[in-house]
């Protein structure tokens, strides 16, 4: 995004870089414009989502939104929205969510995600699966070629019960894509990162393409041990990008 530049100037003023924060900040706001009172909302987890549930926590005080109920995806969102009054309820009690607005970690032309390096998968899958409609929203360092294309992790959720047995046999399951599978610790640590469900996450690296993510995706939840994965396929309805030229708004 470019600084406005000055009717009364001749000169241009210099470009403005944003941060990747303030990227974030920009879509999280912009998906916030998708929201009207009385909706019940998905709340997203991670420093995006965060700016999005702020927002929507503002607009309440400000009067200009009323009649919401949250349904947050981690405990984290679960604390925030609470100190900002946002009320909150779950899936029991609204089974069906309005509009969810989350992050992700990667996001491939068809608009299918990677969620979960923050260790919600479980329930954002669970929330955003049961919404009518949801908005991803990131910067635009998040956008690959294909899933697992940013050799970051893609995340799988397992129970602790002979962890290593399951990521073993991730790991041999994408064997022909290079498949590196290691439980995820807490930053700094030699424990095991455990969930808001009391579970632990295997990462998975690629160094090629894992084909077919429909069949990738059975082929993990056929894994005794396995909870879910971070693959969100098919969910998003509309993708808001943040870049340095602007706001991309892609709808499924
Ligand atoms: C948490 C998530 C997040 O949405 C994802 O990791 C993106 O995080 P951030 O907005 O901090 O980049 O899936 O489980």
């Amino acid at each position: 995004l470019l600084a406005p530049s000055s009717p009364s100037s001749s000169l241009s003023p210099p470009p403005v870089i944003l941060t990747q924060d303030e990227l974030k900040k920009i879509a999280a706001y912009k998906a916030v414009e998708y929201v009207e009172s009385g909706m019940v909302l998905g709340l997203g987890t991670g420093s995006t989502a965060k700016h999005a549930v702020d927002r929507i926590g503002e607009l309440l005080r400000q009067g200009k939104l009323r009649d919401i109920v949250g349904i947050p995806t981690s405990k984290m969102t679960h604390e925030q929205a609470a100190s900002l009054g946002i009320p909150l309820s779950d899936l029991d009690s609204h089974p069906v969510v309005d509009l969810a607005i989350d992050g992700a970690d990667e996001v491939d032309p068809e608009l299918n995600l990677v969620k979960g390096r923050g260790g919600s998968l479980l329930r954002e899958k669970m929330v955003e699966g049961a919404c009518k409609k949801f908005v991803v929203i990131v910067d635009e360092s998040k956008l690959v070629k294909y899933i697992g294309g940013s050799g970051l992790a893609m995340p799988v959720e397992i129970i602790p019960f002979c962890w290593k047995f399951t990521a073993d046999r991730l790991q041999k399951l994408f064997e022909e894509a290079g498949c590196v599978a290691k439980l995820r610790t807490f930053p700094g640590k030699d424990e095991p990162f455990v969930t808001d469900n009391r579970n632990y996450i295997v990462d998975l690296y690629f160094k090629k393409s894992i084909g077919d993510l429909k069949v990738a995706s059975d082929a993990i939840l056929q894994l005794a041990g396995v909870v879910e994965h971070g693959m969100f396929l098919d969910m998003a309805t509309t993708v808001i990008i943040a870049g340095e030229l602007g706001v991309t708004v892609k709808h499924k």
